[in-house]
């Protein structure tokens, strides 16, 4: 309770209508750590612990957070509780601050988008948990996408938080037959006018993006590169990635990384976009992870993907000015490193 406190002093909310973050922080991030897909009921080791093993100045929760799966709130409550209740949880939170997104199934339904009809009140539940009490710039607007700023000045760290769920149009099924690379149910649509994030999200991200900081670290619940397996991901709305990728040429971004979630394994990726080599860091299994899924097709896969049960750390080496990746497993250890200089994360 005593960092939850300190988080609520220290964080100032700016408000949504100038190009500043949500919330401006003084905490100085060098090492933050993220997860995804944890489902209480299938707790048996606690990936928690193993994340608190090495002290982050923050923990992102990246969705499927619970498994909620319901319409019915009083029961999207009680899986929240069994977080809550979760070995290790509480002790954690106590140590880190945390900052959460949504994805399917703590949203309310799996792959679900727009359309899902307890949409504000899966919401409403979601911020009482997570900033119970707060009048957050999120709280004030439709879905939970989000932004700090973090660290003194040179030391500026801004993590943006996308919402890949609360305006998303719904994707074509494909019922094509399952193969080792091809995994889920969806293809890429030619339709221009479907999207992801939605008209008023992209407004908010151009903006954020012309904050000025020293690392930015864009989240997304759903991987943004790998695209052969068929599982939600950017690469089906083909226009709204090419959208981010020229967003982040319009500002230039630098010493910028793409977390993500969902697909129940870890791997890093890396794609040059145009002048820009863009990494997306996937953790996913805190609780359960998928072999199989694992071994399907990402040919921008840099290193080996990772099916044990995994989180995702990050340090930020101010002084040699690059990062550090890390893949954990269940006891802390490193199953994968990949170091990136600054100097590599420039547009030419
Ligand atoms: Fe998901």
């Amino acid at each position: 309770m005593k960092q939850i406190v300190l988080m609520c002093v220290a964080m100032l909310m700016v408000g949504c209508s100038s190009n500043r973050s949500d919330y401006e922080s003084p905490l100085e991030i060098k090492r933050l750590a993220f997860g995804s897909c944890n489902n209480p009921r299938l707790y048996n080791e606690n990936m928690f612990a193993a994340i608190e093993k090495r002290q982050p100045d923050i923990f992102l929760m990246l969705g499927d957070n619970i498994y909620g799966d319901t319409e019915d709130m009083d029961l999207l409550k009680e899986k929240y509780q069994e977080l809550a209740d979760a070995p290790g949880f509480a002790s954690l939170r106590e140590s880190s601050p945390i900052l959460a997104i949504w994805d399917d199934h703590d949203y309310g339904v799996n792959d679900g988008g727009r359309h899902y009809v307890k949409k504000l009140q899966s919401e409403q539940v979601f911020l009482d948990f997570f900033e119970p009490g707060q009048q957050s710039p999120r709280s004030q607007r439709p879905g939970l996408y989000t932004s700090g700023l973090y660290g003194p000045a040179g030391r500026q760290v801004q993590i943006i938080i996308l919402d890949a769920r609360y305006f998303r149009d719904e994707l074509p099924r494909t019922g094509w037959e399952r193969t080792t690379d091809y995994v889920g149910s969806y293809e890429a649509t030619m339709n221009p006018e479907l999207t992801l994030l939605g008209e008023r999200q992209w407004r908010w991200l151009d903006r954020q993006l012309s904050v000025p900081a020293n690392v930015r670290l864009i989240v997304s619940s759903i991987q943004v590169l790998a695209h052969e397996k068929g599982m939600e991901n950017w690469g089906h709305y083909p226009h709204e990635r090419q959208r981010l990728f020229e967003l982040l040429k319009k500002h230039r971004v630098s010493n910028t990384l793409v977390l993500s979630g969902d697909v129940h394994f870890a791997e890093i990726s890396k794609r040059n976009i145009p002048s820009y080599p863009l990494y997306d860091f996937t953790s996913s299994g805190l609780t359960h992870a998928n072999k199989a899924w694992a071994m399907a097709k990402n040919h921008y896969r840099v290193g080996n993907a990772v099916h044990e049960l995994n989180a995702g750390v990050i340090d930020i080496d101010w002084e040699a000015r690059r990062f550090v990746l890390r893949i954990i497993d269940r006891t802390s250890k490193e199953l994968e490193v990949q170091e990136i200089p600054f100097e590599q994360l420039q547009f030419d």
